[in-house]
């Protein structure tokens, strides 16, 4: 048998972080009891944590939680795991939209449902529909509504983009969708998440492609579609929208990449 104590002296990517997670213990809890010895179970389950992390098992899966925007949104293999990115979209919204009062709103792609929600947790007298062609994401994305919101305010759809939507319009149409290349060289660094929410066709613009086609067909009046993209992909994602769209803006991420685009629908 093994001590606290000795297991926090371990040369291991986040073995404070896995022993807090086996042992349900806060990192001062965790000091404050160096000397307990774990059981039998609790070193099991500790070493195949521990083995699965160093394989690039990422931590957000073993603590079944990732925080984005203000809340902690629960996590599984089902879903994308949030990236700090995403919050630019969040940002973009809030900056352009904060007096538009019971503003309609899809969010397309929503896995585990951080877009959707974080929005309804500051807009709270907009009406927020969300998407996914994932049944497991959904039920990840259901707990995330009932933990953060207590059940109130998003209505999701399993569907494949627009396909299973009626023709309710919206005025923001939002979407994280999956655009990284098939056969990407990057992918070998994401093989834990779903690869649907990751890859869309050979140039990764399949998804992106198919949401600027079809959304004027779901927007009111002057509305808006808000995309984020791969850091290359700013121009070809500008080439899509001209056809339909004006008042084209990029955002750059944290690192200065472009990562977001803007348009709003022209009035014919
Ligand atoms: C990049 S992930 C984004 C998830 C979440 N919105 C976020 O920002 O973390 C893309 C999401 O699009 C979903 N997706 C992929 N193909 C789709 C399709 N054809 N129709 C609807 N959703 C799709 C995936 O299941 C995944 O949840």
């Amino acid at each position: 048998m093994t001590s606290v104590k000795e297991h926090l002296l371990r040369n291991e990517e986040d073995i404070q972080r896995i022993l807090s997670i086996v042992l349900s213990k806060t990192t001062a809890e965790l000091y404050a009891s160096g000397d307990y010895e774990l059981s039998t179970s609790e070193e099991r389950l500790l070493e195949d944590l521990v083995s699965k992390r160093s394989k690039g098992y990422p931590f957000a899966y073993i603590a079944k939680t990732q925080g984005f925007y203000e809340h902690e949104f629960i996590v599984s293999e089902d879903v994308l795991i949030p990236r700090p990115e995403t919050e630019l979209l969040i940002e973009i919204v809030k900056a352009k939209f904060t007096d538009k009062n019971n503003f309609k709103v899809l969010d397309m792609g929503t896995g585990s449902g951080i877009i959707a929600i974080s929005l309804k947790s500051i807009f709270k007298d907009w009406s927020i529909t969300a998407t996914d062609i994932s049944e497991k994401a959904l039920n990840i994305a259901r707990q995330n509504i009932e933990k953060i919101l207590s059940s109130k305010g998003i209505d999701l759809y399993l569907s494949d983009w627009f396909n299973e939507l009626s023709h309710q319009k919206y005025n923001l149409i939002i979407s994280n969708p999956p655009y990284i290349a098939e056969g990407d060289k990057h992918l070998k660094d994401l093989e834990y998440e779903p690869i649907s929410a990751l890859t869309s066709g050979k140039d990764g613009m399949d998804s992106i492609n198919n949401i600027i086609n079809n959304a004027p067909k779901f927007l009111e009046k002057g509305g808006f579609l808000l995309l984020e993209h791969g850091y290359d992909q700013a121009n070809a994602v500008r080439d899509l929208l001209e056809k339909d769209f004006h008042n084209i803006k990029n955002y750059q991420d944290l690192s200065g990449n472009d990562r977001a685009t803007i348009a709003q629908i022209k009035i014919f």
